[in-house]
């Protein structure tokens, strides 16, 4: 029997967007990415490889998933197995600490805290860029949950050079991020297969790449200048970018609700009336807004207009991985 280990990972929320994989096996992304580590959302996962298994078990919150939902993980354990020699297969238990279907519980903090509990598990002892590299395996942006606060995702191209590090951390300015949790229709598409119909057939997509380029150099130096105005509109236009690339696919999709909406105006709303504060999106319905803390409870009045206290998440940079040996 193997070590017990427990890896806990935090979910990060794109600056930059990584929309599209140059190359799909090895999980290469069309461009690099920045991103925030968000304190609130994480996910915890303990591994351990047993001689008497005779497949992998994968529990999500105590309850056992079937093989076929679960073999995204036990090709992921399979990698992992094939770099470490471990023969044997693995218990994993995993639990997701976020609001129940609030949609934040992306694969990143999912494939980061795997690649760390698993890896370690494993026998590998590997360093955080080796776990960053190992993570991109799972899911891109699990690549930029391995660390904390600001992390940038080289786009790289072959495995050992896209890989993520850390911008700033920790984050020593007033920057947080109000997560907006909508209802979620179901999901029009996956990320992995909206990105992939994006690079396929939107006519666009070679501006996409350009100008994801050129945000990556404004956006970095707008975190060194510890400067939210600028981090909020590159953040802004990248999204409205990034979910463009989708409305002009064939056939079309979008991620938007109704509220997506609401909640897009309101932020509207409140920059004119002299709030500074921004919005992104990702793939799905939820609204995270880009703000300083001393601005928390004006902007919490005015979207209380529209959504329920319990709809409204403030959270702040958060931390890298950790990992327990049991
Ligand atoms: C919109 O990392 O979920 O959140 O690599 O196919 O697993 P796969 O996709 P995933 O895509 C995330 C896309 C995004 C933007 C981002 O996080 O950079």
């Amino acid at each position: 029997m193997s070590k017990l280990v427990t890896a806990k990972a935090h979910t990060n929320i794109a600056l930059v967007k990584y929309w599209g994989k140059k190359d799909a096996h090895l999980m290469l992304p069309q461009n690099g990415s920045i991103s925030l580590t968000l304190d609130h959302f994480y996910t915890e996962t303990s591994v351990q490889f047993q001689p008497e298994l005779t497949a992998d078990q994968v529990y999500f919150d105590n309850q056992l998933i079937a093989p076929a939902k679960a073999a995204r993980m036990t090709t992921f354990l399979d990698l992992i197995r094939q770099r470490s020699g471990q023969p044997n297969f693995a218990t994993v238990r995993t639990t997701n600490h976020v609001p129940t279907s609030a949609g934040l519980a992306s694969s990143a903090s999912g494939f980061a805290a795997l690649a760390a509990a698993g890896s370690r598990a494993a026998g590998l002892d590997l360093t955080p860029i080796e776990l960053s590299r190992l993570a991109r395996r799972g899911s891109g942006s699990a690549t930029r949950s391995i660390f904390g606060g600001f992390a940038e995702w080289h786009a790289g191209h072959d495995d050992a050079s896209s890989y993520a590090e850390p911008l700033q951390d920790p984050v020593d300015w007033d920057i947080q991020m109000i997560a907006v949790v909508l209802k979620a229709t179901k999901k029009p598409i996956s990320s992995t297969a909206g990105m992939a119909r994006v690079v396929a057939t939107s006519p666009y997509y070679p501006a996409w790449v350009q100008t994801a380029n050129h945000d990556l150099d404004e956006m970095r130096q707008a975190i060194l200048n510890k400067d939210l105005t600028s981090v909020g509109e590159i953040a802004e236009t990248n999204a409205m970018r990034m979910h463009a690339l989708n409305l002009s696919a064939k056939p079309a999709f979008n991620y938007f609700t109704a509220d997506t909406l609401t909640a897009i105006k309101a932020v509207q709303d409140l920059r004119a009336s002299g709030v500074n504060c921004y919005y992104t999106l990702d793939a799905g319905p939820n609204v995270k807004i880009i703000c300083a803390g001393q601005d928390t409870p004006v902007i919490m009045t005015a979207l209380q207009r529209y959504f329920a206290a319990a709809q409204l998440i403030v959270t702040k940079p958060g931390p890298g991985i950790s990992i327990t040996e049991h």
